[in-house]
């Protein structure tokens, strides 16, 4: 199996299982407890059928959006993810320029492997720097600025992560920053050489974005320990408005499930929600996002952009999310095994197999402008 086999989600996440060590394939494919979110967010976008129109003369399709102020030519975009340099050497360097080359934006995460000034200077595409909110109020106000100087376009804070989701499998294999695995764990390291190799013979792992506030040196810190000790739980609104003020930008929560945040977002003066369960690693049992969008759409009535992510494989996926009111989707796993398996080459096409179906659906839909899309075109299984 190659790249060039690989044609659509499941295709890439069996090529990353193949070349990934299996504890760093199973911190991208875990999820909380028992996985049930993890499983439901993309059960959840078949609780809908969408009804298509037909004679409508849809030769060319226009895939463009306008989120937070950012013109996308693409209505998906790769979510902030952590780490991306222990998948693939290219890490967000990679991701970053298969946005750019698609005219989307990528998020780059507090706990990410690329300096956030490095792919600014890069790309012209947006950018959303991911925020996590630590103990330390004189660090989250230095990386405030860090972020502003850069001139990020988009302040993405992430509120559902104030203490460690539960990750059992990486429980099992010992996964944590620096490597600090269970003989099992190790021996999983050992049967993908090539893997080895390649992260021994590039750049020192490194998160720039931390390294130079929090000293890292004093042991292994798994994930979860870092949501744990450094993270601050004691995080509210008032925090939050008064981050939105400093920042003076878009600025957008990541990680809102209820209509209540959802309406408190619009007062703090935030330009945008994402509606996310962490694609399930944190709270499980957590109600799916697609399910909750149209809640959270109608609380805020048009007054912030709502976008989404959790469980999005397919352009039908994308197409119900905006068709019920998302102004734009994340994925994050489904450009991370692409990722994996074949840097930016592999997230490329990814990218390219998501527009190809985009545009594939739009016309069988109707439809040649995202703006057609609505509630109107789809049925609920339920109702
Ligand atoms: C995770 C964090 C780092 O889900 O976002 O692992």
């Amino acid at each position: 199996m190659n790249l060039h086999n690989c044609h659509n989600f499941h295709d890439f996440r069996r090529l990353a299982k193949r070349r990934l060590p299996s504890p760093i394939f199973d911190y991208i494919d875990g999820a909380a407890d028992d996985e049930t979110t993890y499983r439901r967010n993309t059960k959840s976008f078949e609780s809908c059928d969408l009804v298509p129109h037909v004679l409508r003369g849809v030769e060319a399709v226009d895939l463009s959006v306008t989120v937070m102020g950012q013109n996308l030519a693409l209505p998906v975009y790769c979510s902030p993810t952590a780490l991306q340099r222990l998948f693939h050497h290219q890490g967000e360097r990679a991701v970053a320029a298969a946005a750019a080359r698609y005219g989307t934006m990528f998020g780059v995460s507090s706990l990410g492997t690329v300096s956030v000034e490095e792919l600014r200077k890069a790309h012209d595409t947006p950018q959303v720097y991911q925020f996590y909110f630590h103990k330390d109020r004189g660090l989250n106000r230095a990386l405030l600025q860090r972020a502003k100087d850069a001139r990020v376009e988009i302040m993405m804070l992430t509120v559902d992560s104030i203490t460690g989701g539960n990750r059992e499998r990486d429980l099992r294999t010992g996964f944590s920053i620096p490597f600090r695995l269970t003989l099992a764990g190790m021996l999983q390291f050992a049967i993908k050489p090539m893997w080895g190799i390649n992260y021994a013979t590039h750049e020192r792992f490194s998160l720039p974005q931390l390294d130079e506030h929090v000293d890292m040196s004093g042991g292994a810190l798994s994930i979860g320990r870092y949501f744990t000790e450094m993270l601050d739980p004691s995080m509210n609104w008032d925090d939050v408005a008064e981050m939105v003020r400093q920042w003076n930008g878009q600025f957008c929560l990541k990680g809102i499930m209820s209509a209540a945040d959802a309406k408190r977002a619009v007062e703090i003066g935030c330009t945008g929600i994402v509606v996310s369960n962490h694609g399930g690693r944190q709270l499980d049992g957590s109600r799916a996002s697609f399910d909750q969008l149209a809640e959270i759409v109608d609380a805020v009535d048009d007054r912030i952009d709502v976008l989404m992510d959790g469980g999005v494989q397919r352009a039908t996926h994308v197409l119900k999310a905006l068709s019920v009111g998302a102004k734009a989707v994340g994925v994050g796993r489904y450009y991370l095994y692409p990722l994996a398996a074949a840097g930016q080459a592999g997230v490329e096409r990814a990218l390219g197999l998501m527009r190809t179906e985009l545009e594939r659906d739009m016309k069988l839909m109707g439809c040649t402008a995202i703006s057609q899309l609505s509630r109107d075109n789809l049925r609920s299984r339920c109702g």
